[in-house]
């Protein structure tokens, strides 16, 4: 019997002997002798299924030796040990059955090392490279560490909603959804006649409305997508991003980022373990040392350090900074990379930041100045989480959003949450495309997106 099998399950349990069919695309064709050797992927993994084609083959002249990259082909034959270096199995045709042509004139993709910025103008056929490729399994592997960490946890996913009439984060970085053209805008009141009543947009955090579960569930977690209209054409800036959001009830600072630091944790043993061959292909290919660089994030103590205590680092430091830094100056990228690298040389927690540069739910300090926010910096990436405790006192809350200009009234739901039975609660943000470009080493944030949005570029 003919069994259809992925080339991955066929490389690891190997079934000698055995007549199996592989269906993918042709990475190369090789002949040699009288035989042609073709390299088959099918993106189940990084390597490839050999198949040798022998000039047996009713079709061998006529489109076996006319075969190019790109190709799409189901193939049939008995697996035998490979006599040849390179790999344990090989594949004996007896069918080759070519299912698609990629006419190698116009087929982007060659042998060759493509460049990240070619492969980025040509979303929709860069997944099938090795690198892209192997972005794609880490993505879905973490994607699933994620869901198994948290269920493990007692944590309860919730979908909050993409169109919300909330700006979380109170930065104004909302895309506008409506279905007015600017013509139909009432001048007074402009999204008065607008499908929603009022001003909606995409959700730049799923937090407020996470809050809202975590005060009925205990602890619960929203992971999709967020967007943001900022203008930012850095290397780990995308104006649609994924987000993971955990939000936990009867939970302080302290706990918030004992669980943030275990979860990361988590996430990059679960690669270690699953992903070897696409990390090694990093490793070799795109970050040298990445696999003991994870490991070491995976088994060190990440570093606590307070905004203030930061501050007097960077001021020590002496660097010649783009950005000079004094207290209560936001932590640009430059600083986040410094405090990582040459002050801890680990991830670096900084916690309770000057409350005037973080948003208006977090809890303010004792002192009044400063917040109960931590931010998780890695190296290389900088902010790769984002989170504090809420302020769970009702009146604190409230002179905090008038402060911030906010609609008390539209927000009322929220501070309802503060009228009946407030409780301490603590959360944070994780960048995921963010947490992917760390763990496979990937310098641009815009390669680790399957399709990135950017100011000016949306393709496909
Ligand atoms: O620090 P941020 O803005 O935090 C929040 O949105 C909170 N509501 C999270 C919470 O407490 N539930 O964003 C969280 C993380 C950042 O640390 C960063 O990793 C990532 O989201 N992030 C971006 N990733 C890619 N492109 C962007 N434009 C990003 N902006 C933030
Ligand atoms: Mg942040």
């Amino acid at each position: 019997m003919t069994e259809m099998m992925r080339i991955v399950d066929i490389l690891r349990q190997q079934p000698l002997g055995e007549t199996i069919e592989a269906k993918g695309w042709l990475r190369t064709r090789r002949d040699s002798g009288s035989l042609s050797f073709l390299d088959l992927t099918d993106g189940s993994c990084l390597a490839g299924l050999q198949i040798v084609a022998e000039p047996s083959l009713g079709n061998y002249l006529t489109e076996v030796k006319r075969l190019s990259t790109g190709c799409s082909l189901r193939v049939r034959g008995r697996l035998v040990a490979s006599p040849a270096k390179g790999q344990p199995v090989e594949l004996r045709a007896d069918l080759v059955e070519v299912l698609g042509l990629a006419d190698p004139e116009t087929y982007p993709l060659q042998k060759k090392r493509h460049s990240l910025e070619f492969l980025r103008s040509i979303a929709h056929l860069r997944s099938r490279t090795n690198a892209l490729g192997a972005v794609a399994r880490i993505r879905s592997a973490l994607s699933f560490a994620i869901h198994r960490f948290f269920r493990e946890q007692g944590f309860i996913l919730v979908q909050t909603p993409i169109i919300t009439t909330s700006d979380c984060e109170g930065a104004g970085e909302m895309f506008t959804v409506t279905t007015l053209n600017p013509v139909q805008m009432n001048k007074h009141n402009p999204f008065a006649d607008d499908f929603f009543g009022q001003r909606a947009g995409l959700t730049v955090s799923g937090q407020l409305q996470a809050e809202v579960f975590a005060l009925s569930h205990g602890r619960v977690y929203t992971f999709g997508p967020t967007f943001r209209a900022e203008n930012s054409n850095t290397t780990r800036h995308l104006a649609e991003f994924w987000m993971l959001e955990p939000e936990m009830a009867f939970c302080d600072l302290a706990g918030d980022m004992e669980m943030a630091e275990a979860m990361i944790k988590a996430l990059i043993a679960a690669v270690l373990a699953e992903c070897a061959e696409d990390l090694a292909l990093f490793d070799q290919h795109v970050a040298k040392g990445l696999i003991d660089k994870l490991t070491k994030v995976r088994d060190c103590r990440f570093v606590h350090l307070t905004y203030t205590e930061a501050v007097a680092e960077l001021q020590r430091g002496r660097r010649d900074f783009s950005y000079p830094v004094r207290w209560g100056v936001d932590l640009q990228a430059e600083h986040e990379r410094y405090l990582c690298k040459e002050v801890a040389g680990a991830p670096v927690i900084v916690t309770n930041y000057p409350e005037a540069i973080k948003p208006f739910y977090m809890r303010l300090d004792d002192d009044g100045r400063t917040v109960a926010a931590m931010d998780i910096l890695v190296e290389g990436i900088g902010e790769l989480v984002g989170g504090s405790q809420r302020e769970e006192r009702y009146e604190v809350l409230a002179r905090r959003m008038t402060a911030a200009g906010l609609d008390l009234e539209q927000y009322g739901w929220y501070l309802d949450l503060r009228r009946f039975g407030s409780v301490p609660h603590a959360g944070f943000g994780l960048g995921f495309d963010r947490l992917v470009q760390f763990v496979t080493g990937m310098s641009n944030i815009r390669d680790v997106s399957p399709f990135p949005r950017t100011p000016g570029s949306a393709p496909c």
